[in-house]
């Protein structure tokens, strides 16, 4: 279980988050939504141990996080800059197993089941910058999988892809939450994704100091799909809600 119980964090006199208290449950997915600056990032690098708390604490199963907690993965906001482009695709999302101490077969082979799941069989002795976007940022999920988090902190990671592509990922996604239950937590701007996607969405405030302004649960039933579950009457809804905590947010500007 993720708890964050009144966090502050600030970068210098720069007041970013405050009285951030959130419970996560384990296996729970949950979306971040808020405006540009507002945040997100310094939030998850905060979760995931890569930035100190100011106020308050960030806990993992009842463990503050001082570094970088076990079994957690990161899928940053700028994918392209995270792959290495002097490994091939199969030696990037084979790079985390190296601390498992695996042999290099296991790696190797590891690597190419992960990389089959997220339908890049094909392309493991490429290398990043021989892909489309949509594929590195499939590389990117597969190396955050391939040492199957319990923690997995994704900060928009669809955020620069093409329509069908971003709707594809986002399937992708679900389908990995199902099967392997881990906790999630995915920062997106898009507030129909949110809804789509989670199990819960937060909103945030306009910074500076964001707080939480709107805590949903997303109760949708499930599997979901693009067509029908977004012609839900239910989905509709949601996404009104949110939509107007989004905007309530921008009038509380000075
Ligand atoms: N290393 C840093 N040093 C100083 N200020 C920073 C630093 N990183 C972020 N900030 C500031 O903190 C605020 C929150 O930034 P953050 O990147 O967390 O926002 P965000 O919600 O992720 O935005 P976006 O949606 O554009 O990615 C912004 O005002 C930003 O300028
Ligand atoms: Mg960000």
């Amino acid at each position: 279980m993720l708890t964050l119980d009144s966090l502050g964090r600030h970068y210098g006199d720069h007041l970013v988050l405050r009285d951030i208290s959130l419970t996560v449950p384990d296996g729970q997915l949950l979306c971040v939504v808020g405006p540009s600056g507002c945040g997100k990032s310094t939030l998850l690098r905060t979760i995931a141990g890569l930035l100190p708390a100011h106020e308050g604490t960030v806990t993992v199963d009842d463990t503050p996080v001082s570094g970088v907690p076990d079994r957690l993965a990161v899928v940053f906001q700028d994918y392209g800059r995270s792959l290495f482009p002097w490994l091939t695709v199969r030696e990037n999302v084979a790079l985390p197993l190296r601390r498992r101490g695996l042999g290099r077969a296991e790696r190797r082979a590891e690597a190419e089941r992960i990389l089959e799941r997220v339908g890049l069989g094909g392309v493991a002795r490429r290398h990043p910058w021989q892909l489309s976007g949509g594929m590195q940022q499939r590389v990117a999920i597969a190396r955050a999988l391939v040492c199957r988090p319990a923690l997995l902190l994704m900060d928009e990671p669809f955020g620069s892809l093409d329509a069908q592509t971003r709707e594809d990922l986002e399937d992708l996604l679900l389908e990995v939450h199902r099967t392997d239950g881990a906790t999630i937590v995915f920062v997106t701007h898009d507030i129909d994704e949110s809804v789509y996607v989670g199990d819960r969405v937060v909103v945030l405030s306009p910074g500076p100091g964001s707080r939480v302004l709107l805590d949903l649960p997303v109760e949708l039933p499930g599997p979901r799909d693009q067509i029908g579950t977004r012609g839900l009457p239910g989905f509709v809804a949601l996404r009104a809600q949110v939509g107007r905590a989004v905007r309530s947010g921008k009038k509380e500007l000075p």
